[in-house]
């Protein structure tokens, strides 16, 4: 019996039992590429018989609380969405969280999903969440017509190669680069410049440090003094734009560059846009350029209901599924967590992401799967100051380090 045909009378089967199984299912997705990226998700559910209840809360920081405050006020939803970082840390320490070993251990999870994400998804040996997308935070997106008119004939391939192109398209009368004005934004815009230009050794380091003294080192105030140069190539439109609404200024050829997390595909891909014809990306300076695997979870808060149980067993069985893998993971801009999925007809960009991903050696942590939600908030809020005010860059630095010591 092959694989398909066993996952479809283990659905049916299940399927028969769902039909009570509603599920209210929370997440930040509320961007074109997102909310169609979600819809693969709740097809695949609905499909098996499933009843989806869909609450979207626009950005993540605002949706994360949201799922914390209900769950510590004893009106959890039955799924909920995190990164696979120290999020929901606290919650799977509390016990707050139901684990999902009745489908990670039916599934194999242990062999199909990327070693760096089962770290985050595991705690006592059991599963407690449900990678559904590996995302890479720092990739680096443009506009070829913009950068064709700019007379940009290469991708940069070092911080000086990208400043001489921000320069040319700048003269060519465009915005050079498209960034949401938001703290987490100006804190991705910074860390991917850390890991690379700055390398991925003094990232890790700083991430690492408890001391802080790595944020006075001269290579990490040359990353501090690039990354506020960069203040100069950007639109005075950009305070609290959204970030798909600066991807929006990409696919309307009216910027150049965007950095930003590989979900910027999903609204490429909304407006039909094609890598590689209409746009171009690349996750770094250079061909070995370190590449971070994050991407998003699904966590199933702690309830006795059987019905709610069966729900999120579900959610679980439908979202891992090769065929919506494949269906989601298109539409998001991720990669898929299973290996055994035929991505042959996926985009440029989605090839260049599984390339890096078999190479171990360029493979980086996320910021915030390294230190707490805490100490990433005080980093962030360091370097968000330090882009909003005339700070130097000796006093972010002694900020930085302040925060590091945390
Ligand atoms: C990330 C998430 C992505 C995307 C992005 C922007 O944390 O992993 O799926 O939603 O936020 O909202």
């Amino acid at each position: 019996m092959n694989g398909k045909r066993a996952l479809l009378i283990a659905l049916t089967a299940w399927s028969g039992a769902a039909q009570a199984q509603t599920a209210e299912v929370v997440h930040w997705w509320t961007s074109k590429g997102e909310s169609a990226a979600v819809q693969e998700l709740a097809a695949g559910y609905r499909k098996a018989g499933g009843v989806w209840v869909d609450t979207a809360i626009a950005g993540g920081e605002n949706a994360r609380n949201t799922i914390i405050n209900r769950i510590a006020g004893g009106k959890p939803p039955t799924i909920a969405q995190f990164n696979p970082t120290s999020q929901f840390k606290e919650l799977m320490e509390e016990n707050l969280l139901n684990d999902i070993d009745a489908v990670a251990v039916k599934q194999s999870w242990d062999k199909m999903l990327p070693v760096p994400l089962q770290r985050f998804a595991k705690s006592g040996g059991k599963y407690y969440a449900m990678p559904v997308g590996v995302h890479n935070p720092s990739w680096f997106w443009y506009s070829k017509e913009v950068l064709a008119k700019a007379g940009v004939n290469k991708e940069p391939a070092s911080i000086d190669e990208f400043f001489a192109a921000l320069d040319k398209i700048k003269k060519a009368g465009f915005v050079p680069l498209a960034l949401g004005g938001q703290a987490w934004q100006e804190f991705m815009l910074f860390f991917t410049l850390l890991h690379t230009s700055g390398g991925a050794d003094l990232y890790t380091r700083v991430f690492a440090s408890t001391d802080g003294k790595v944020a006075t080192s001269p290579e990490f105030k040359k990353v501090l003094s690039d990354f506020k140069r960069l203040k100069g190539y950007v639109d005075a439109g950009s305070p609290n734009r959204d970030w798909n609404l600066a991807s929006a200024m990409l696919i309307s050829n009216r910027a150049g560059f965007q950095v930003m997390g590989d979900w910027v595909k999903g609204e490429f891909n909304a407006a039909n846009k094609v890598a590689g014809k209409d746009y171009g990306c690349f996750p770094g300076f250079g061909p070995k350029a370190p590449y971070l695997v994050e991407g998003d979870v699904f966590v199933f808060p702690r309830t006795k209901n059987a019905q709610a149980i069966k729900a999120q067993q579900l959610f679980a069985l439908t979202s891992t599924s090769p065929e919506v893998q494949v269906a989601f993971n298109l539409k998001k801009g991720s990669l898929p967590i299973r290996t055994d999925v035929d991505l042959s007809k996926a985009d440029l960009c989605t090839q260049i992401g599984m390339a890096a991903m078999r190479e171990p050696g360029r493979l980086l942590q996320s910021p915030e799967q390294i230190v707490s939600p805490n100490k990433a908030a005080q980093m962030t809020d360091a370097i968000t100051q330090f882009w909003n005010t005339n700070q130097s860059v000796d006093e972010a630095a002694k900020a930085l380090a302040a925060a590091l010591r945390g």
